[in-house]
């Protein structure tokens, strides 16, 4: 049987290294008829947005499926399960709390409570409230107050049964993709939105981490980035310099007003029309220290200098994912590492990281030797990290099983788990098989 192999001093063995399973609420929920629209909804609805015109409206079916779902988690012997809040599936559009969904939720908690699964619960993962957009969603600066109110509704309804909150995952997606090159939902295109969608979701992540902290004062209460670091493709100095603008726009825009205060030294020579809207205070808020950041990790990118746009991604060297991501676990030491150094940095968990493949379900089994593969360069690369001093905490795999890849629907499968959408049956495939022995072998 297929197996992980980590050194036995490895910290990843350790009993108090968490290691875990992730998902979010749109991408395995549907039960949409039981909440309001979210721009996602609209987006799936929108001709060409989605590759196989799909939607998520049934998904995984996981809003039936739970506590099947909750078991599946438990057999796994994990330590904790990520998930998300469907903003919209728990505050009306009057923004009061929706106790019926709410409950869905709280269920689940307590059924992981039972279990002794710790809760890591993220309050957006990307599915904005269509009521708001038509607002201007995040261009809108009052969208990051709503946030801040449905973050206390939720929270104080959910009590303590959260071990760990993560106010935002990925701003960089939802500000760059949402409103800058439009492949994800709202699917907004231009450079004047970007920046501007960017500082009022961090605005709202300041300001729900002020609420959190207070209604939730034992939790862990933090934020999940994600990261592409940025390589240059080749040595000359252009090149360097254009990796390190790319960095800073895509990478290091969300890190550093969160860790440091302010934004990256690239915002002096953008034009005012691409400058985001920066109040008296605002970066205070944002910077409002930490519990724990929460960092994802799948690629690394390489650019080269371009005269007109600054710099140009070029296309990744093999390997490569079925989704096209290069696979370069060394970028994964290098990331930590260089946040280590660039950052005072609060304790670190691996909120998302993992490979989609070109799973095929024979025999009633998944035969996934190069996600194995992925996972273990990938389990490799973070034992580094930690050796080399950076305080990594936890571990989770993305995701618990195939679930609804964004713009790319059910054509890209991420899970440990397969997902036969037809019937809706779960099957563990051998890297599953493999995490599940990792960790139950570390727990004996
Ligand atoms: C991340 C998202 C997650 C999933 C993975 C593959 O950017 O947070 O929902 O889609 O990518």
């Amino acid at each position: 049987m297929t197996q992980f192999q980590l050194p036995e001093n490895s910290k990843l063995l350790s009993s108090d290294f968490i290691l875990g399973v992730a998902t979010a609420a749109f991408q395995i929920e549907g039960g949409a008829e039981h909440r309001l629209p979210s721009i996602w909804d609209t987006f799936c609805d929108t001709k060409g947005k989605i590759a196989d015109g799909s939607t998520g409206l049934t998904a995984c079916d996981h809003f039936n499926l739970w506590r099947e779902d909750v078991e599946l988690i438990s057999e796994f012997g994990v330590d904790a399960y990520r998930l998300s809040i469907s903003w919209p599936r728990v505050i009306k559009e009057n923004g009061e709390l929706n106790e019926q969904g709410a409950q869905f939720y709280l269920n689940i908690l307590n059924a992981l409570q039972a279990k002794g699964i710790k809760a890591f619960v993220t309050l957006y993962h990307w599915d904005l409230p269509q009521h708001l957009e038509n607002k201007g969603g995040w261009l809108n600066r009052d969208t990051a107050y709503k946030f801040a109110e449905y973050a206390d509704k939720i929270s104080q309804f959910f009590g303590d049964k959260v071990h760990a909150y993560a106010t935002l995952n990925e701003p960089f997606c939802s500000a760059f993709l949402g409103y800058e090159d439009g492949t994800h939902a709202p699917g907004k295109v231009g450079k004047e939105y970007g920046k501007k969608a960017a500082h009022h979701l961090l605005l709202a992540h300041g300001l729900a981490m002020r609420v959190l902290q207070k209604n939730s004062p034992k939790s862990l209460n933090g934020i999940v980035l994600n990261f592409t670091p940025c390589y240059p493709e080749s040595t000359s100095k252009e090149d360097l310099q254009a990796s390190q603008y790319a960095d800073q726009y895509f990478n290091h825009w969300y890190a550093e007003p969160v860790l440091a205060g302010k934004y990256p030294e690239i915002i002096d020579t953008m034009p005012d029309w691409q400058k985001p809207d920066i109040l008296d205070g605002d970066l205070d808020i944002i910077s409002t220290p930490l519990d724990f950041l929460g960092v994802n990790f799948y690629t690394r990118a390489i650019y080269r200098a371009n005269a007109c746009d600054i710099f140009e991604q070029i296309s990744p060297p093999a390997p490569i994912t079925d989704i096209g991501w290069e696979i370069f676990p060394q970028a994964f030491t290098d990331l930590l590492t260089s946040l280590n150094a660039k950052y005072a940095l609060p304790p670190v968990y691996i909120t998302e990281n993992g490979a989609a493949m070109d799973d095929k379900l024979e025999n009633n089994q998944v035969n996934d030797a190069d996600r194995v593969a992925y996972y273990q360069a990938h389990f490799n690369a973070l034992d580094e990290a930690i050796k080399q001093g950076v305080d990594v905490r936890g571990y989770f795999a993305w995701s618990l099983m195939d679930n609804f890849e964004w713009a790319e629907g059910y054509l890209k499968r991420f899970g440990l788990v397969y997902v036969d959408y037809k019937t809706q049956k779960r099957t563990i495939k051998q890297s599953g098989l493999a995490y599940k022995k990792l960790i139950r072998d570390r727990q004996s």
